[in-house]
């Protein structure tokens, strides 16, 4: 091997979850291989001064091409949901194998490798979603899969296709427990939400606003509880994703309080969005109808706070990505339906990081909060730390240059998804990815997309969850 740099960052003001310090980055093989003042000249060369250096996104939750109950369909595949990932400064993406009722997990395993294979741009991992723990499932087919870097696993407590009883939730946890695995909670009580919609039809109340009468903090709040205690009484740690607000969140404070293991997770659009999201206009408001839903400024503040205080772990997107004018997105068939059929979910891959750093600009969080939530720790929790992560010595050269003075409208039609909206579409924020570097290669340089080679993305097998 050639002790040549093929690439080197100048004067670069690197940030990482624990530290900042200014160096030149040598990179060989798509990996850091020095860091110092003066490396040696390299045949191409890049001079970050003015920027921050921060190690790439890792996007820990979000949906790409899953399979999908017929007449709907993702609008992103591996290809454009991991370009628009990388322009938003994400150069690792964990989205979902999901396992149908009746599905073997293999099987849902297989057939997503098809689908990233040959599409994805980025590195990836896969979490599993477990929507049938059957004897085989429970016994043979996830410990199987945990051995073979597949660590963890999504489970649900609401949606009718994909919901498990509280035993059979106790039931994976203890495979998790056994053979050292993360269980990702999605936490909403399944039957206040149904009975609830039944009362709301009764009314007349069929718009999407009422997706957030639908499923109010309480419904949140009560599964939340219930799952901690399923993971007191399993003794594993859980990490409860995708949270709303001040209720989940005091039950979460509640558990770590008691020295429960119990992590969380909390995403751009309950810091940006509100339940009268869902009112706008029209139908217009289907653009903002995700579970849980948006709550209200409070509740935002809450969030903010828990942010800062270290009751969260990981910031991810949970991009879910249905268009808005589409017969199999937002208005399924072509209608605009009652709010109980628009399905669920909103993108977000791209605007993740800089609505996040938009918060450290206005001193709601600090930079090396920013790293961790959105890159470090989502790597070590599903296994794929010291490789991604963080910028050392033999890490990969995932790296992200970003402009900390750039202000930016959003505007969809500048984002690389293959979405027909953005629920954040005018928002202004400053700080945005300059240039974007995956295993050492610029996909991102100045803002642009130049590189854009479907299936140079890697799958990455997980580690074992590190929660330190
Ligand atoms: O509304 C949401 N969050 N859709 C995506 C699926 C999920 O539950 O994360
Ligand atoms: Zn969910
Ligand atoms: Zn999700």
């Amino acid at each position: 091997m050639s002790n040549d740099l093929d690439f080197v960052i100048r004067h670069a003001d690197v940030v990482t979850a624990s530290d900042r310090f200014s160096c030149d980055i040598g990179i060989r093989e798509g990996r850091v291989a020095m860091l110092g003042q003066g490396l040696p000249r390299a045949p191409r060369e890049l001079d970050a001064s003015g920027m921050l250096v921060l190690p790439g996104g890792v996007d820990a939750h979000c949906h790409l091409d899953q399979p999908m109950p017929d007449g709907l369909r993702m609008a992103d595949d591996f290809f454009t949901g991991t370009r628009s990932a990388i322009c938003g400064g994400t150069t690792t993406v964990i989205p979902f194998a999901a396992q149908e009722k009746g599905q073997s997990l293999q099987a849902a395993v297989d057939d997503y490798h098809r689908r990233a294979e040959g599409r994805a741009l980025i590195d990836y991992g896969f979490h599993l979603i477990v929507a049938d723990p059957t004897p085989h499932v429970l016994a043979e087919e996830l410990p199987r899969l945990i051995a073979n870097g597949y660590t963890s696993f999504k489970v649900y407590m609401t949606y009718d296709d994909l919901k498990l009883n509280d035993r059979e939730m106790l039931d994976v946890l203890t495979v998790a427990r056994e053979h050292g695995a993360l269980v990702m909670v999605h936490a909403e009580n399944s039957d206040c939400i149904g009975w609830l919609t039944e009362r709301l039809l009764g009314k007349g109340l069929h718009a999407p606003h009422a997706h957030a009468l639908a499923r109010p903090a309480v419904v949140e709040r009560e599964a939340t509880h219930r799952a901690i205690a399923f993971a007191e009484l399993v003794d594993v740690p859980i990490l409860i994703v995708h949270v709303s607000g001040a209720d989940a969140i005091e039950q979460i404070r509640w558990g770590q309080s008691r020295g429960l293991p119990i992590l969380a997770e909390t995403c751009p659009q309950y810091l940006y969005l509100t339940a009268a999201d869902l009112g706008r206009d029209g139908y217009e408001g289907a653009k903002c109808v995700c579970s849980p839903p948006p709550r209200d400024p409070a509740n935002q503040q809450a969030v903010w706070k828990a942010l800062r205080q270290g009751v969260f772990s990981i910031v991810s997107s949970d991009h879910a990505p249905f268009s808005y004018d589409d017969p199999q997105g937002k208005k399924p068939g072509g209608k605009e339906v009652s709010f109980e059929h628009i399905p669920n979910g909103i993108p977000g891959l791209e605007t993740r990081l800089p609505l996040l750093f938009d918060g450290v600009r206005k001193g709601q969080l600090s930079l090396h909060q920013f790293v961790d939530l959105t890159s470090l720790r989502p790597a070590k929790l599903y296994g794929l730390y010291p490789r991604k992560g963080t910028i050392a010595v033999g890490a990969d050269a995932d790296i992200v240059v970003w402009d900390p003075e750039k202000r930016v409208t959003i505007a969809n039609e500048a984002l690389h998804h293959a979405v027909d909206y953005t629920p954040y579409e005018g928002i202004e924020v400053t700080g945005w990815p300059r240039h974007c570097l995956s295993r050492g290669e610029v996909i991102v340089e100045d803002g642009k997309l130049v590189a854009a080679q479907a299936g140079r993305g890697r799958f990455l097998p997980a580690g074992k969850p590190c929660l330190d």
